[in-house]
């Protein structure tokens, strides 16, 4: 009787730990979570374990150009966890606690290493990390340049971070699969506009305040999920947040832009057209997904990036006679990128091939059908001359190349002409509503097109994507 009830005993701690617990049936079995989450190109980025729902980003800027503040990260387990990896590259770390109590770390290359918890599955903790230095671009996996946070020749200073230099200004999971809200406080000295992603909650120009030293600050929110590497944050002197009432009116989104102090009351010439871009791409895509939009002017980005709600544009970009289609492109990743995001970055064109898509749906918008079919030509007779490569197959060091921009978005002109315009336009609006907030893969996009039009298309993207050749049109 005795041995039987035992047994039982055995039996039942077996089923609760999965069985791994060897000759101790009580033990539950915690271990490390994994140093990344995955990604085919980027096997360090991103880590496992746990899923982070916020971050608390908490910066200050000093006259000095250094750094200091705190992240305070509020994540899930998805194991029993012993430790877990953040990944974050450089800095001074004064303090690390899990659940206000301290724990040991350790700072391996780019990953922050933090051990001697005991979290079981399921359960929420909080990480605080508080350090301080001065910030450093970041040299790219991706990309010939540095990213990350740059210092413009103003003095401005920005973050632009896609693919993977995120983690090199603040501590976090750096990966696309794991999107979390945001919370984003920026201070900076007196005299400075601050920004970030999405809505400015706190203001504080230091004015009130009894300190000797007190300088501006702002808080802004993001509630819809972001991934790490759209996050930003961008000071200047003198710099304000200008509102853009006739955009907002006509699309119905808040559109704010944060400009230089010569911008402030001189709106370079294309952007009033914000508006009108958001309408039209939202007749094409579906809803506008977020409750903001605008961009920030720098310069010596040389490049511009769609950080969620508030892309950031070099000031050349602005200038040059093509910024209304940098503009078109940097919004629709919004809904390509931003809303639905990688799964993994070898997938690269569905971010860049809708967003230079979105460049041949505003010719058509604003010049017509004829025009488009002349934008969408002369982009295939420049493909065929330059001879790009298949964009679903980049190269790891250069995941921003034409085969991916140029020939990615041909994938989508040439995906219209094979199934007709309902089928096409309810496969964008479909994919971009059924992955909003989440990941999807290129496998995701052709289940949607095959479903929009009844059609097998396993060919017609198999020699779109991955053949050598570009097909004939
Ligand atoms: N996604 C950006 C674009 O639309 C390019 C990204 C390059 N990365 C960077 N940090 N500038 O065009
Ligand atoms: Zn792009």
């Amino acid at each position: 009787m005795v041995a039987i009830v035992l047994l039982a005993v055995a039996l039942a701690a077996t089923a609760c730990t999965g069985g791994g617990s060897g000759g101790d049936p009580d033990a539950v079995r915690y271990t490390p979570g994994a140093a990344g989450i995955g990604d085919s190109f980027y096997p360090t980025l991103g880590n496992g374990g746990y899923d982070v729902q916020h971050y608390r980003i908490d910066l200050r800027y000093n006259e000095e150009g250094r750094v200091g503040g705190g992240v305070f990260i509020d994540a899930v387990a998805t194991q029993n966890l012993s430790g877990f990896n953040l990944d974050f590259a450089g800095w001074d770390i004064s303090d690390l606690s899990v659940d206000q109590a301290a724990v040991p770390f350790t700072r391996e290359g780019e990953e922050l290493v933090v051990t001697g918890v005991e979290i079981p599955d399921g359960d929420p903790f909080t990480v605080v990390i508080l350090y301080s230095g001065t910030p450093e671009p970041y040299p790219s996996a991706a990309l010939p340049f540095p990213i990350g946070w740059l210092s413009g020749s103003q003095g401005e200073q920005f973050v632009a971070a896609e693919p993977d230099a995120a983690h090199s200004w603040f501590p976090c999971n750096d990966h696309p699969l794991d999107k979390a809200t945001f919370t984003i406080m920026v201070g900076a000295p007196a005299g400075y506009g601050t920004a970030a992603n999405g809505e400015r909650v706190l203001e504080d120009d230091g004015g009130g305040s009894a300190s000797q030293d007190a300088g501006t600050a702002s808080e802004w929110e993001m509630r819809t999920p972001m991934t790490t590497y759209l996050a930003t944050m961008v000071l200047g002197e003198g710099w304000e947040v200008v509102p853009d009432p006739a955009s907002s009116e006509a699309s119905g989104v808040t559109v704010r832009n944060f400009l230089p102090p010569d911008l402030v009351d001189d709106a370079p010439p294309g952007l009033e057209r914000t508006g009108e871009m958001i309408t039209t791409l939202a007749g094409a895509f579906g809803p506008y997904p977020f409750d903001r939009y605008g961009i920030a002017v720098v310069e010596g980005l040389g490049s511009a990036l769609e950080n969620q709600t508030l892309s950031i544009f070099d000031r050349q970009m602005v200038a040059a006679p093509f910024f209304e289609y940098v503009l078109v492109h940097e919004l629709a990743h919004q809904w390509f990128g931003n809303s639905v995001s990688l799964a993994d970055w070898s997938d690269i064109w569905l971010n860049e091939g809708f967003a230079t898509y979105a460049e041949m749906l505003w010719t058509e918008h604003v010049d017509g059908d004829a025009a488009y079919r002349e934008d969408v030509a002369n982009r295939m007779q420049a493909a065929q001359v330059a001879g790009y490569g298949p964009p679903g197959t980049p190269s790891p060091d250069d995941l921003f190349g034409g085969s991916v921009y140029q020939r990615g978005g041909l994938v989508l002109a040439a995906l219209r002409d094979e199934i007709g315009d309902d089928a096409f336009f309810t496969t964008l609006r479909t994919y971009a509503d059924r992955f909003a907030d989440a990941n999807a893969t290129t496998a995701d996009f052709i289940t949607v097109a095959e479903e929009a039009s009844g059609d097998d298309l396993g060919t017609f993207f198999d020699t779109w994507l991955y053949g050598d050749e570009i097909p004939e049109g």
